[in-house]
């Protein structure tokens, strides 16, 4: 057992906790799972030989420019991790993973439950029928979008992605084209075209579904001109980061009718999403729930565990990013 000194930003499921506890004698859970301000985070630092954050924790270069501090390791809780400044994180000497691959299944069925639910009226049937409005079956009522059939555009095209275009593809018969500036080959039994440009899905897709890493590169990438490229009919669908959209623009486009839906799941500055979301029928609204099964989430803890292990041993941690 190792005597290194742990501290876990926010609490896990608690079988990884105890995993945890049995390979370190010295682990501070945050027992109230509140966030964690930013001195309590350089404190932290300053404290733990190894800090396990997750994507609710800005590690940014002010939060890393602490002076003393103790840690080498973090450990992130999560595939994203454009909330931890990597540059910042290499200066002062730390060792930074992820967890990859355990989270692409589930997340990819959130990108699916929110194009399903947002083309064909899900949440706003179901507020129909709780708030008592219904009144029965007819040939006119609450008509959605085919989903089946459709071109589905994915800007973005990593694990994550392929396996949404996998599901739309194989499973609802969709036609899939991507734009990713690493243009790489369509995953397994997908027939998809891979364009030029963002531009060029844009104006050809039902659906567009955002799978890009979030921070500077990808900030407003989805802005007002290009939400005017969509289709009218069309729905947007975002899993990935909320930065990558300007909500201001989208809730414009949402209002005006420039695009008929969206489905989302991340937000700008989460959880303050902009109050706007809240009076749209026609936005499908969850609360970053990608990862957010039983069994993703411990095994996203033990991918914590595996890198956290490898480098106490003095390996190459499996998902080292920094
Ligand atoms: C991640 O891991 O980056 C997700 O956003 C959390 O589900």
């Amino acid at each position: 057992m190792s005597d290194l000194k742990i501290i876990v930003t926010r609490r896990w499921p608690e079988t990884v906790e105890n995993e945890l506890k049995a390979m370190c004698s010295d682990v501070t859970l945050n027992e109230k799972d509140e966030p964690m301000t930013r001195a309590e985070l350089q404190k932290a630092l300053q404290e733990a030989d190894c800090v396990l954050p997750t994507v609710t924790d800005p590690i940014n270069a002010e939060v890393l420019g602490v002076s003393d501090m103790k840690c080498r390791f973090l450990g992130n809780f999560g595939v994203g991790f454009n909330h931890i400044d990597l540059d910042a994180a290499k200066k002062a000497n730390l060792v930074v993973s992820n967890t990859p691959e355990v989270l692409t299944d589930c997340t990819a069925d959130i990108a699916m439950t929110l194009m399903l639910s947002v083309a064909r009226r899900a949440g706003e049937g179901e507020r129909h029928l709780r708030s008592k409005s219904w009144i029965g079956w007819r040939p006119t009522h609450m008509v959605g979008s085919k989903v089946s059939g459709k071109t589905l555009g994915i800007i973005g095209y990593g694990r994550i992605a392929k396996a949404v275009s996998q599901r739309a593809h194989c499973g609802f018969g969709m036609k899939i084209v991507y734009f990713d500036p690493s243009k790489p080959a369509p995953a397994e039994g997908v027939t998809a075209e891979c364009m030029d440009t963002i531009e060029d899905v844009l104006k050809v897709s039902d659906y567009v579904s955002l799978h890009c890493p979030g921070g500077d590169a990808t900030r407003h990438l989805i802005n007002a001109e290009r939400l005017k490229l969509m289709k009218n009919g069309a729905f947007l669908i975002n899993t990935a980061r909320g930065d990558i959209v300007d909500s201001g623009a989208l809730i414009n486009a949402l209002k005006n009718g420039d695009i008929a839906g969206a489905g989302l799941d991340v937000y700008e500055g989460e959880p303050n999403l902009d109050p706007g979301f809240l009076d749209l029928e026609n936005a499908v609204l969850l609360p970053h729930l990608g990862s957010a099964s039983k069994e993703t989430r411990i095994a996203m803890g033990r991918r914590v565990l595996t890198n956290l292990e490898a480098w106490m041993a003095g390996k190459e941690p499996p998902d080292r990013v920094a």
